[in-house]
């Protein structure tokens, strides 16, 4: 047995970071590494309304979105799996915050804007899940919501991992290796 299958973490992990921050996959691999669940806030939410987060966004608007990922953030950390990937926007509301910080290590992925850009560009199922946050496009809209963001992130935190030109697995590693070590 390696020094890492023996590492258990604490408390669950959250992912928190903005949209291409890697949190989808960091998770899956914190997951397998951990022999646990993932669930992803997104999903719960698509799931609820039975339709993609774009036509929520173009049927009912943002703010039920945020009300549909409020009650599946607030679901979630009742019955908590190994691992959270949460919605990039979820930080906007300090209760979810909140509860995700009672329960949860929670991770802040980052990683420059322009990097966040061409992975969510890169991403086929960006245009499902992704819709436009601004009157802005591209780049110009992910530096722009970072930086309204970046607080929000980082006071949410209890860990910040860069994510530039790393391997996933070693990220991963390194999530589980900060989890465990926390107090
Ligand atoms: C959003 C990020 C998306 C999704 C929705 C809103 C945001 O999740 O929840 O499109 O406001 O940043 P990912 O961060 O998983 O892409």
């Amino acid at each position: 047995m390696t020094t890492q299958e023996k590492m258990i973490p604490n408390k669950p992990i959250a992912l928190i970071g903005f949209r291409g921050s890697g949190k989808t996959s960091v998770a899956r691999a914190v997951a397998d590494l951990l022999g646990g669940g993932v669930i992803d806030t997104d999903d719960l939410v698509t799931a609820r309304a039975g339709k993609s987060i774009a036509d929520v966004f173009m049927d009912e608007g943002e703010s039920v979105f945020r009300r549909f990922e409020s009650e599946a953030i607030a679901g979630t950390v009742e019955n908590p799996p190994t691992v959270i990937s949460v919605g990039g926007g979820a930080v906007l509301d300090s209760a979810n915050v909140r509860a995700l910080r009672e329960v949860c290590f929670v991770v802040w992925l980052t990683a420059p804007a322009e990097v966040l850009w061409q992975r969510i560009a890169a991403d086929p199922a960006s245009e499902v899940s992704r819709p436009s946050l601004t009157s802005d496009n591209g780049l110009d809209e992910v530096r722009a919501v970072l930086a309204e963001r970046k607080d929000l992130y980082r006071s949410a935190a209890h860990a910040t991992i860069d994510t530039e030109g790393s391997p996933i697995t070693d990220i991963a590693r390194e999530i589980i290796t900060l989890a465990t070590s926390d107090a």
